[in-house]
């Protein structure tokens, strides 16, 4: 109970503080979000979406599940692009995955009888399974596990390019890119895996360059 009253306490000291520095800030805030990014994450503590890149509240829509998963039956995260692309009308969406995920991990040791959870891993031991061939020379654990958390980057990256959301937007001319990058809790630094994609036409090329660009 003590740990929350002090997050309470830590709550406060914040509000104070951003209105001390900016006296109209949570005003403008409550008229409305306009935000031009949104941010698709894993949900681990060390990746925290705004602070990793900087921004404040009300300039970022974020959603976060495990090891940033894009699955078409998702209706969560199917329902956070749609608002985001047709009602927010952001200009671009990251998927955002990171070295040393630990839903990556636990799909890669194979350890099933985890519960619910395994369903989930599911999706991911199918990226691996996808691209099985990639990975026959590699001993190195760690160095699997890096492969793996930039090819599911890869992966989600192209499951959000399929989604009805953003195949109509593209028709409507709407202009919203897709990118896939990956964050390093060594460093705290974000690398880009050059998938950028503005439109369904240009999908398929991006997507074999970044898969040769990760087999160097
Ligand atoms: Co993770």
């Amino acid at each position: 109970m003590n740990n929350l009253i002090s997050l309470q306490k830590k709550n406060r000291a914040w509000a104070e503080r951003v209105t001390a520095e900016d006296p109209d800030f949570f005003n403008r805030l409550t008229t409305r979000q306009a935000p031009e990014y949104l941010w698709i994450g894993c949900s681990d503590s060390r990746v925290p979406a705004n602070q990793v890149v900087d921004l404040l509240p009300g300039e970022m829509f974020v959603h976060r599940n495990v090891a940033n998963m894009v699955i078409h039956t998702d209706l969560n995260c199917l329902t956070v692009v749609q608002y985001a692309v047709e009602v927010l009308k952001v200009k671009h969406i990251i998927v955002c995955g990171h070295y040393g995920c630990g839903g990556i991990s636990a799909a890669l040791q194979n350890q099933n009888r985890q519960g619910l959870i395994d369903n989930w891993l599911c999706h991911i031991k199918d990226v691996y399974w996808k691209h099985e061939g990639l990975f026959t020379d590699i001993t190195d654990e760690k160095k699997k596990s890096n492969l793996l958390c930039e090819l599911n980057v890869v992966e989600q990256t192209a499951n959000i390019c399929r989604t009805t959301v953003l195949g109509d937007a593209w028709d409507r001319g709407q202009k919203v890119c897709v990118h896939g990058w990956i964050y390093d809790i060594i460093d705290g630094l974000i690398c880009d895996l050059n998938i950028n994609v503005d439109a369904p036409g240009n999908f398929q090329e991006i997507y074999q360059q970044a898969l040769i660009s990760l087999k160097k």
